[in-house]
């Protein structure tokens, strides 16, 4: 048996920073709101032309360089992304023209925020049949782009950024398992839609989709599918909540975390939490999180660690991982 280890990771924030005291400025809202409701504090937003595969590829570059590992050593190349730089060429293959890539497969993976969850688990697929044996496995998003900056009840929420991992065939597991899900029924509650007539024509012109969300009903499901895939995830490797050193979770809402660690039993200081600081970046933000403890020092080697994500579709997804 072939098992896929994370050999590297790597990630990237665009430089400006949108702190809650700015959107109070925009919208009808409050520090205090956006703090006790969702835990964040400030976002990172890419600047006007910066696209996502302008933020995938330091990420990509940074993870290369923790794994050892050059460009022209990837042989699959995917991005997790809801915000492509166009609709086609993909966004995988814009970004292995930057990084000097040739001829490796390269495809975007559309899961909304699980979307790095499906890509990784996609990766190890190829890596356990020996399909490749060294794969670029980003999470980027540019969501500012899609964000209803006149709707307080999401432009609040969302962001920008890119992580990324390198997955390279070994002897010694990797990842344990995967687990993916969708169920398209629940297509509306978190949507994109057209802009109305008195949003800012230039946008409408653009065709640019908002994300329109029904905030309260996704809180509640999110909350009770993290905690069945907890289980399912813990269950299918004969693990308990004992087993588990690190929680890296979606990082969508404080909440959110606070109620997956509760049902692991696993206190705060044991779950990486960057909402904070990130805003919810969907595809990005569990990569982001996991390069950030790696970075840090928290995260070693040997760790074993649980990923999880929820998002729109709905989708969603873990990811057990022996470090
Ligand atoms: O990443 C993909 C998955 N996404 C998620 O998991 C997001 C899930 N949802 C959430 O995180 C939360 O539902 C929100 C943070 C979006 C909203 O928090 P909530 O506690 O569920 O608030 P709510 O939607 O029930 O709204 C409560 C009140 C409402 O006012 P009234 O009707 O009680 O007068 C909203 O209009 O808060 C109001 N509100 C705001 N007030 C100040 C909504 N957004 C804001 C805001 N500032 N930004």
């Amino acid at each position: 048996m072939i098992h896929a280890r994370i050999t590297g990771t790597g990630s990237y924030l665009p430089e400006r920073i949108l702190t809650n005291q700015d959107l109070e400025k925009m919208v009808e809202t409050s520090d205090t709101w956006i703090r006790e409701r969702t835990g964040i504090e400030q976002r990172h937003i890419a600047e006007n032309g910066q696209l996502t595969s302008d933020l995938a590829e330091p990420a990509a570059r940074r993870a290369l360089e923790a794994a050892g590992k050059l460009p022209s050593d990837v042989d699959l190349l995917i991005v997790a992304t809801t915000t492509p730089d166009r609709v086609f060429p993909s966004t995988a293959c814009l970004l292995q023209q930057k990084l000097g890539i040739h001829g490796s497969p390269a495809f975007d993976i559309q899961a909304v925020c699980t979307g790095f969850v499906y890509a990784l688990s996609v990766a190890e697929k190829f890596i356990n049949t020996g399909a490749a044996r060294c794969a670029l496995v980003i999470g980027a998003e540019t969501l500012s782009r899609i964000v209803n900056w006149q709707d307080r009840g999401t432009c609040v929420l969302f962001a920008d950024g890119a992580g990324a991992v390198v997955l390279e065939a070994s002897e010694e597991p990797g990842i344990i398992s995967t687990h993916i899900h969708a169920d398209g029924a629940y297509e509306s509650l978190l949507t994109t839609v057209k802009p109305g007539p008195d949003v800012d024509p230039q946008r409408l012109a653009d065709g640019t989709a908002f994300i329109e969300m029904r905030g309260n009903e996704v809180f509640k499901i999110a909350v009770n599918t993290l905690g069945r895939i907890v289980d399912e995830t813990l269950e299918a490797a004969g693990m308990t909540n004992a087993d588990i050193d690190w929680l890296v979770p979606h990082q969508a809402n404080i909440r959110i975390i606070q109620a997956t660690a509760r049902k692991l039993d696993l206190p705060m200081e044991r779950v990486v939490v960057t909402v904070n600081k990130h805003g919810n970046t969907s595809a990005a933000s569990v990569p982001l999180a996991l390069d950030t403890a790696v970075r840090d020092g928290r995260i070693k080697r040997g760790d074993t660690i649980l990923l999880e994500a929820f998002g729109g579709g709905f989708t969603w997804g873990s990811a057990l991982i022996r470090f």
